[in-house]
């Protein structure tokens, strides 16, 4: 629970090009009045928070700082962002047995430091580790989110509103399901201005081949990006900044989120992208989009391979 008497604070856990980006929007969009910084390289966070601490002169004051888990006591969010990343043709899910250790090394100490708000987890494979990290710290279902496909939802409006020629913040549409290779477009919703992209695509004479061609873009973006930079941050953090301000101000807003599966879809015990409403409080509502059965077994398809990967990393 977010509490309102005192300023909103926020501890990093990953002070890599995820989470010091993730800062960097922090700092941009004057979101959130204190940021603790968690990282083993310790002179980095330290070196971080000056820098950061350098543009809040033409930002917004906040007090930012190098510190250890027992500063989660108070904290409202706790961001861990700490992870190896995918190297290139690396995917995901390649990663979750080392980013569970790393993991259960973070979890643990925010615990015990009696930290009481809320976690939100971008390291990845994410929906395994907010499964995880729900699992490792016994906290309430609406207490642990993870980023899910709010990243891939971007991507996706981004296209789109590149091929009808509209500002992406006027595109309705979701990706779904894993953040990673088996996700996938909600075409049976996705629309601008109430005209399905799906009919929009018809009526500019093209086909599904077109609407599968946006969905292997959106799923290969990452892998696109690292392998001409090496890594992606800006998206993530920006995504991130985003579902922390939603969450500080209590905006009830709706995102694709990674949540706790509870018969949405017809599943349960996984953390998948859905729709879902955040607060204050942290995970408020799950929506659960009305699919078609091709969509539908693509959500299935997704939560069985989550599943698959995380019972033999949890084994
Ligand atoms: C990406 C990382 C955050 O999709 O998984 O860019």
């Amino acid at each position: 629970m977010v509490k309102d008497e005192r300023p909103h604070k926020v501890i990093l856990v990953g002070d890599g090009a995820v989470g010091s980006t993730y800062a960097f929007s922090l700092v941009h969009q004057g979101i959130a009045q204190e940021l603790g910084i968690v990282d083993i390289v310790k002179k980095r966070t330290q070196g971080d928070a000056i820098d950061l601490s350098d543009a809040t002169p033409w930002t917004a004051p906040k007090h930012i700082y190098s510190t250890d888990y027992s500063d989660a006591k108070d904290a409202d969010i706790v961001v861990i962002s700490a992870g190896a990343p995918q190297k290139p043709g690396e995917s995901r899910l390649d990663l979750v047995n080392k980013n569970l250790k790393i993991l259960s090394s973070i979890v643990e100490p925010v615990v015990e430091s009696g930290f009481d708000g809320i976690f939100v987890v971008a390291a990845n494979p994410v929906d395994i580790l907010t499964h995880a990290t729900w699992r490792m710290s016994g906290f309430p279902k609406d207490r642990v989110i993870g980023s899910g496909t709010s990243l891939d939802t971007g991507r996706l409006q981004k296209l789109i509103g590149e091929m009808e020629h509209v500002d992406p913040r006027s595109v309705n549409a979701y990706m779904l399901g894993e953040h990673g290779d088996t996700e996938f477009p909600a075409w049976s919703y996705n629309n601008v201005g109430g005209v399905k992209v799906s009919d929009w695509v018809k009526a500019h004479g093209m086909g599904q081949d077109k609407l599968d061609e946006i969905h292997k873009s959106v799923k290969d973006m990452a892998y696109n990006i690292i392998n001409l930079k090496g890594a992606t941050f800006y998206g993530i953090g920006t995504a991130l900044a985003m579902i922390t301000k939603a969450i500080l101000n209590d905006e009830h807003r709706v995102l694709p989120l990674s949540v706790p599966m509870d018969g949405q879809y017809g599943l349960h015990d996984v953390h998948i992208g859905t729709p879902a409403v955040i607060g204050r409080k942290g995970l408020e509502q799950i929506i659960e989009m009305p699919l078609s059965d091709k969509e539908q077994k693509l959500m299935t398809a997704s939560a069985d391979q989550l599943k698959k990967v995380m019972n033999k990393a949890f084994k």
